[in-house]
């Protein structure tokens, strides 16, 4: 799908694009210039972007905030620049300015895709390190100067000798300053380079080690007691060319030592060549996906490692807190916050799948089972819109969809559930916030994706034919395979439906005219109910009912409580049918059993990981197993969001803060919270562009206490009862219910 050219801010740009004249190969060119301003500054805009990924200096003063800047957009179509106000990092008049640049790989010439070469990415790789800097000065008199980059810039080798994403960083702080080198100009991206989109990335939470020990094996470990995204920071005292080396991991192996196979290709590495005296190093132009360090070398030798020598600082996009939840259960807070993390560790400019093996892509299959919850637990509005940008300009022209966006895999067919990211992230964005403009920016987008189906199916009404992920990682798939066993057909089928519907809804938002849909949508779920008559696995129950496609709710969802009960009553859905699975099981008289899955602490489940000492959500729920092995090496993150899509069941039901689809945004509210007695209390608050929302219940001598705060007009609904309420805060009682059978 070509880009919309009005969606491109056209910008007059005078510099020039220039890069090193000679090749620096795996070393981080760093372009710098000096300038001195005549007169007072009263204000200094500078725009910035590179291919690579780049940190700017002024007078050695960083500029900005944001790391891994320009951000990570799909190149071949978008490039953001930013603006940055710098009049402060001047020195005054008469006095000379140092401008410097780092450009790193970053996502640009790095080696991505990790376990494959992608062509799109080959591309990329053939390009060297650009740099477009135009630096707008206007001085107290009125009268205006500009600094821009051109081959008057020159370039030296920096002291960071490599550094890449899944590789990470080498930096060697004890080598001579290389001698400055010529630039040259050359003719690169202006026709899309767009404003800054999304939100920034910056470093956010500071750890300290919780721990520092020796493994069985003889090596100094240091536990900073989360897993995050980000890297860490080095404080040391030391001799000119002593080494600090450090090696990143999710977890220890059953006997206690650090595990780094499940990274696969990623080397993950760090390594820091001192200079003399003390220092403060971290990496500027890389990330890791980590609870622990192994220090492979420190100053004096590792057992001199003392806990102020490492702080990890947890980098993710500027995202603003919105939800919380609370419970009088200790698991559950913790699986809570384990989602909140698996967020932020995936929130780096692109909704990745996980942010330490060689992957860390933008899978459209788990950004579309996360994006609600994802809208509940921050502000996710900025952020989706400029990954939906992408998405629509990676889309082919017949609408084809990608598995990842920035598409790097460029697949010959796209998955049901993956590419239906198209429709149903813009849609929960819609709904959380209540801005069109996300439908409008989006809706070429989404009806493409329809069209992209209903061109390549090879029956009309359904969509069969094709290749697809299935319920991926279902409990229910033979051996061997990833794909539960639900069939690809009766997947597709179902989200084609839905795709459809989300159309309608988003075109009569927009004031379209939707009868096409409308009549592909009523073919369609005929066909579907005439061909698929039974449900064979708890996946297709979930997806019959959630996408209303039974005319026997009834049955259906007897069916999937049966089969949930009679498997040792535990799930088996797989990244699919899961998001759906406590909400399709609650809507229809099944909260109990919800309840019972949700609370479940054996094999498999939610709480399963929390019982094993998980620190953010799993990709496999049995990623570490009862006996301490591991579910596998090749495919097994320990920061995989998919599965914390249960918190919009928290939310929406539990605490029963969902959104009204006729007042989006939650410009009107209805809750309607359903308690269960297995626990004491259950809060959540959310913060919404029409105020704060406070939902709780407690138990109170055999009732349920509710306390509700709500900032507009609500219909709430306590034990079956509506209540129509002005904005305040109420209190209600209900009687406590009975315990779960299963
Ligand atoms: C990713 C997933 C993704 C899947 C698709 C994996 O390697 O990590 O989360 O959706 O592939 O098959």
């Amino acid at each position: 799908m070509k880009l919309r050219k009005d969606r491109v801010a056209i910008m007059e740009w005078k510099a020039k694009w220039i890069k090193p004249q000679k090749d620096m190969g795996d070393v981080v060119p760093e372009f710098h210039r000096t300038f001195s301003c005549g007169k007072e500054v009263a204000k200094a805009v500078l725009k910035i972007t590179a291919l690579g990924v780049y940190e700017a200096a002024i007078n050695g003063k960083r500029v900005g905030e944001f790391i891994m800047a320009p951000g990570w957009t799909t190149y071949e179509h978008r490039l953001q620049y930013q603006e940055y106000d710098v009049t402060k990092l001047l020195n005054m008049p008469g006095t000379g300015n140092c401008f410097t640049v780092l450009v790193g790989k970053g996502w640009y010439r790095g080696r991505l895709v990790g376990w494959q070469s992608s062509p799109a990415q080959q591309e990329l790789q053939k390009n060297p390190a650009g740099l477009l800097v135009q630096l707008d000065i206007e001085y107290s008199d009125g009268t205006c100067t500009q600094v821009l980059s051109d081959s008057t810039w020159k370039v030296r080798e920096s002291s960071i000798r490599f550094s890449e994403i899944y590789d990470g960083e080498i930096c060697d702080a004890a080598a001579e300053q290389s001698a400055p080198e010529e630039t040259e100009e050359f003719d690169g991206p202006f026709d899309h380079l767009i404003p800054q989109e999304g939100e920034e990335v910056r470093e956010h939470e500071r750890l300290v080690p919780k721990e520092i020990f020796r493994t069985p094996a003889g090596e100094v470990v240091v536990d900073f007691g989360q897993e995050i995204t980000g890297y860490v920071e080095i404080s040391v005292n030391a001799e000119k060319g002593d080494v600090v080396d450090l090696s990143f991991a999710e977890v220890m192996d059953k006997n206690g030592n650090f595990y780094t196979e499940n990274y696969r290709s990623a080397k993950a590495l760090y390594r820091y060549t001192c200079r003399e005296g003390q220092q403060t190093y971290k990496p500027r132009l890389t990330f890791y996906g980590f609870r622990y360090i192994r220090v492979n070398a420190f100053p004096g030798g590792p057992e001199h490692v003392s806990p102020d020598a490492f702080t990890a600082i947890a980098v993710y996009s500027d995202i603003k807190r919105t939800g919380s939840l609370r419970s009088s259960d200790p698991l559950l807070n913790r699986l809570i916050e384990n989602i909140f993390w698996s967020q932020k560790d995936n929130f780096l400019d692109v909704p990745t799948d996980c942010p330490q093996r060689d992957e860390r892509l933008g899978w459209t299959g788990d950004a579309q089972a996360f994006a609600k919850t994802a809208a509940y637990n921050f502000d996710t509005e900025k952020f989706y819109t400029k990954w939906l940008g992408d998405l629509a300009a990676d889309q082919g022209a017949d609408g084809y969809v990608g598995f990842v966006i920035p598409d790097l895999l460029k697949a010959d067919d796209p998955s049901t559930a993956w590419g239906d990211a198209a429709v149903i992230v813009p849609w929960e964005v819609y709904l959380a916030y209540g801005n069109k403009e996300i439908l409008e920016r989006q809706y070429s987008s989404m009806c493409g994706w329809v069209r992209y189906i209903t061109e390549h199916t090879t029956t009309p009404g359904l969509w069969t034919g094709g290749t697809h992920f299935g319920d991926w990682l279902g409990l229910d798939a033979e051996e061997g395979s990833y794909k539960g066993a639900s069939r690809d057909d009766f997947i597709a089928s179902a989200f084609y439906t839905h795709a459809i519907m989300l159309v309608i809804k988003a075109g009569k938002v927009l004031g379209k005219d939707t009868r096409s849909y409308e009549e592909l949508y009523h073919t369609c779920r005929d066909t579907f109910l005439r061909t698929f008559g039974e449900c064979k696995t708890q996946t297709e129950c979930v997806l019959a009912l959630h996408f209303d496609l039974t005319e026997q709710r009834e049955k259906v969802s007897a069916q999937l409580a049966d089969m949930i009960q009679s498997c040792g009553c535990h799930l088996q859905t797989g990244f699919v049918g899961t998001p759906y699975l406590l909400h399709v099981l609650s809507e229809n008289g099944y909260e109990e059993l919800a309840y019972t899955l949700l609370l479940r602490q054996e094999y498999p489940s939610w709480l399963y990981p929390v019982t094993k000492g998980a620190t953010t959500i799993w990709e496999h729920w049995d990623g570490i197993k009862e006996n301490g092995d591991f579910w596998s090496s090749d495919m097994n993150s320990y920061n995989h969001y998919a599965y914390g899509s249960v918190a919009d069941w928290m939310y929406g039901v539990m605490a029963g803060i969902k959104p009204v689809e006729e007042a989006p945004g939650y410009e009107k509210v209805r809750i309607a919270p359903v308690p269960d007695s297995r626990l004491e209390w259950f809060e959540a608050s959310l913060d919404t562009r029409h105020g704060h929302i406070r939902s709780g219940w407690y138990q109170e001598n055999g009732s349920f206490r509710y306390e509700i705060d709500v900032p507009v007009e609500a219909e709430i609904v306590i034990a079956g009862k509506t209540y129509d309420a002005a904005p305040g805060s109420y209190i209600f009682y209900s009687s406590a219910k009975k315990e779960a059978q299963c």
